[in-house]
């Protein structure tokens, strides 16, 4: 794929495309995360991270429905221990690499940032929206006050841009995104999954193991596309990363037009796997070329007021 046109920043980090890996697909290990990358993606976020390896929900943790997909995965994950050995390979691979990390206080947080830095993550997300894990995700980014001391506590730990991957089960998602950035996010992550559930009427019971899960998949998209225009808004100087729904460039481009500067493919993988990245990288870098794009930064915001 050729990347000229397609190259974008996201704050201080250069990608080679705007196209990279949403958390919680095909990043359990480096080898995954590298098949990615070859096949095209600008960059890879891990698997959210913990302190302590975890199993996750019981399974059905993952089930197709209109639209998408609802999943309850409950952030299983082996802990930072046993994991940055796979950032470490994913970054000597030649990776942009973006760590994702959860945790249940602020000093499990400041640390885990700590370890993803120390590993070679070029950047840190914090995941503090998953929608189905008591006592992490949308419990702490749903409340301003938990949301501002854990931004503030990770920003500690490290030095590398700090993006901060918000809930969309909010009533205002642009005071959210002030609060991040004011506590010293240097990026939005804008959405992890919109909570859900899905009932199996013959046993009468929901049909994910954990019950309520998250909504992810194309039925997400106008709901993350708006929250990246109402964050770009909000928060004009900082850059944000559109995330929900994306299946085409097309969707790619109404996402850089909101205000983001680059994207995450999750869903899309499921059906396509990592082809999605070569397909939609050399989708966009025609509809560039047939609207006389010369970079990616003519685009970023264009449909914004
Ligand atoms: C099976 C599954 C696992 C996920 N795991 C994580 C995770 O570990 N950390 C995270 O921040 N988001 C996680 N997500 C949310 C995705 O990164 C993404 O925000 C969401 O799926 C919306 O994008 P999509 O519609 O392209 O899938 C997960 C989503 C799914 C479906």
């Amino acid at each position: 794929m050729s990347d000229g046109v397609l190259a974008t920043r996201v704050g201080a980090l250069r990608f080679r495309n705007p196209l990279l890996l949403a958390s919680g697909f095909l990043d359990e290990s480096s080898h995954s995360m590298i098949r990615a990358w070859n096949a095209g993606a600008g960059g890879v976020v891990t698997k959210s991270i913990g302190k302590e390896p975890r199993r996750g929900h019981p399974n059905p943790s993952l089930v197709p429905v209109a639209g998408g997909f609802l999943n309850a995965m409950g952030l299983p994950n082996p802990g930072i221990d046993a994991y940055e050995e796979e950032v470490r390979h994913t970054v000597k691979a030649g990776a942009a690499c973006v760590g994702s990390v959860f945790g249940g206080t602020e000093q499990e947080f400041q640390d885990l940032v700590a370890r993803m830095d120390k590993a070679g993550a070029h950047a840190v997300e914090l995941n503090v929206s998953c929608p189905h894990a008591k006592g992490y995700g949308t419990d702490i980014g749903c409340n301003p006050q938990l949301l501002k001391s854990v931004t503030t506590a990770a920003r500690k730990g490290t030095k590398k841009p700090l993006w901060v991957k918000l809930a969309p089960n909010v009533p205002n998602i642009a005071e959210m995104a002030r609060v991040a950035v004011d506590a010293g996010a240097d990026a939005l992550t804008c959405i992890n999954t919109l909570k859900a559930i899905s009932i199996d009427v013959e046993t009468r019971m929901p049909r994910l193991g954990n019950k309520v899960g998250g909504f992810s998949g194309p039925g997400l998209k106008s709901v993350a596309l708006r929250a990246v225009w109402d964050c770009a808004q909000a928060c004009p100087d900082t850059p944000i990363v559109g995330v929900g729904g994306i299946m085409t460039a097309a969707d790619v481009v109404e996402f850089l037009m909101a205000g983001a500067s680059a994207v995450q493919l999750g869903s899309v993988l499921i059906d396509a796997d990592v082809e999605a990245f070569g397909t939609i990288g050399k989708d966009l870098a025609a509809w560039c070329k047939a609207h006389g794009v010369k970079s990616l930064d003519e685009l970023v915001g264009a449909a914004l007021p």
